[in-house]
């Protein structure tokens, strides 16, 4: 016996009782006692679908390396956004691609433009969903940069300007929360006054506070047309190996008046995810990227994983390791089988 009256050999340092008499297994045995304990859960709600949207209408242009993507018209966008609707998806985040792209990504701040259009339709005919709207200027820019170009160099204090043109924008519109992904420093803290000078307090901001400079992105940048003309984006986003930066970034997000904040990808970020949540408390969402979901669709074509098992394990990661909100491309489908698999209260028979 130890000063703590448990018994060394019998049980380990902090009391915890060992096999025989803790037996793991007997929580495991039946599918009741396992739903009973589980420690994460996954709701429909949680859920973010995002969203290509063009001008036109009847546009849908599948995304070749993204099954079941789509590029479509404001029209086509409000089919898919009032079936993610239907199974309970909490909210969808829009990108746009404008018609004709400059220099500076002009198309970002058209009061006319589909990322507008779709938010003012959606808002009308869809107003329990979620409207969050990627502000960045790479799907807008000749060079596919996310910000503008000096000296080869994005500049980051005159790139500031635009995005705070862009957010008001899609705050005229009527976005419920705008999430700036370019990673310029200091561009949460000017839109929030822009907002708030404007009118829109009420408006919220999610930021792509730690967003990786990562190879996963590739099949989004066919999807959104994005890709840089030259160069990469190693000059703004963060450095993969780092995780200190990311809570400073984090941290700095908030201060300036960041609502929810964001760690990108999810995936392979989970600790950053779990550090981020932990050492701020505060709303945060994870984005499971496009090279995730291709990786997962792409072994699950080639019959090497289960579709909807790896899916769901994928999901469920992301939410243990501390994400409040999952953005991700699997919205539909696992709010889909979420619902199938619930089963409402039965009567009892007495
Ligand atoms: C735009 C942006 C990107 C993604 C979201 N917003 C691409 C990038 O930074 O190149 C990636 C999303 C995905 O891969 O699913 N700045």
């Amino acid at each position: 016996m130890t000063a703590f009256g448990v018994d060394p050999i019998r049980y380990t340092s902090y009391g915890m009782p060992r096999y025989p008499e803790y037996r793991p297994r007997r929580l495991r045995r039946t599918a009741a006692l396992r739903n009973l304990v589980r420690e994460t859960v996954l709701a429909p709600s949680q859920l973010v679908l995002p969203l290509f949207v063009r001008s036109g209408s009847g546009v849908r242009t599948a995304v070749s390396s993204m099954p079941g993507v789509f590029q479509t018209s404001v029209d086509e966008l409000l089919i898919d956004a009032r079936a993610a609707a239907a199974v309970g998806v909490g909210g969808v985040l829009l990108f746009g691609i404008p018609d004709h792209k400059d220099a500076e990504g002009s198309g970002a701040w058209d009061d006319e433009g589909p990322v507008q259009r779709a938010v003012r339709a959606l808002k009308t005919e869809l107003p329990q969903l979620v409207v969050i709207t990627d502000v960045c200027m790479c799907e807008y820019t000749d060079h596919g940069h996310c910000g503008i170009l000096r000296n080869g160099e994005v500049d980051n204090d005159a790139t500031l300007d635009l995005l705070v043109r862009e957010s008001l924008s899609h705050a005229r519109a009527g976005a419920d929360v705008v999430a700036p992904s370019d990673m310029m420093d200091g561009r949460v803290g000017v839109i929030r006054d822009a907002l708030d000078d404007a009118g829109f307090e009420n408006t919220s901001i999610l930021s792509y506070a730690a967003k990786f400079a990562s190879a996963f992105y590739g099949p989004f940048r066919e999807a959104a047309e994005s890709t840089p003309q030259s160069g990469d984006r190693r000059g703004y986003q963060m450095d993969v190996a780092n995780t200190n930066e990311a809570l400073r970034e984090a941290l700095q997000d908030i201060e300036e008046g960041a609502d929810m904040i964001m760690v990108k990808p999810a995936g392979p970020f989970l600790d950053i995810v779990s550090r981020v949540k932990t050492e701020t408390g505060y709303p945060l969402a994870a984005y499971q990227v496009s090279g995730e979901f291709a990786m997962i669709h792409a072994a699950a074509e080639r019959g090497w994983i289960d579709l909807e098992r790896a899916m769901m394990e994928s999901l469920i990661g992301i939410r243990r390791a501390g994400a409040d909100v999952v953005i991700t491309y699997f919205a539909r489908e696992a709010a889909a089988l979420l619902l199938s698999s619930y089963s409402p209260p039965q009567a009892v028979p007495r």
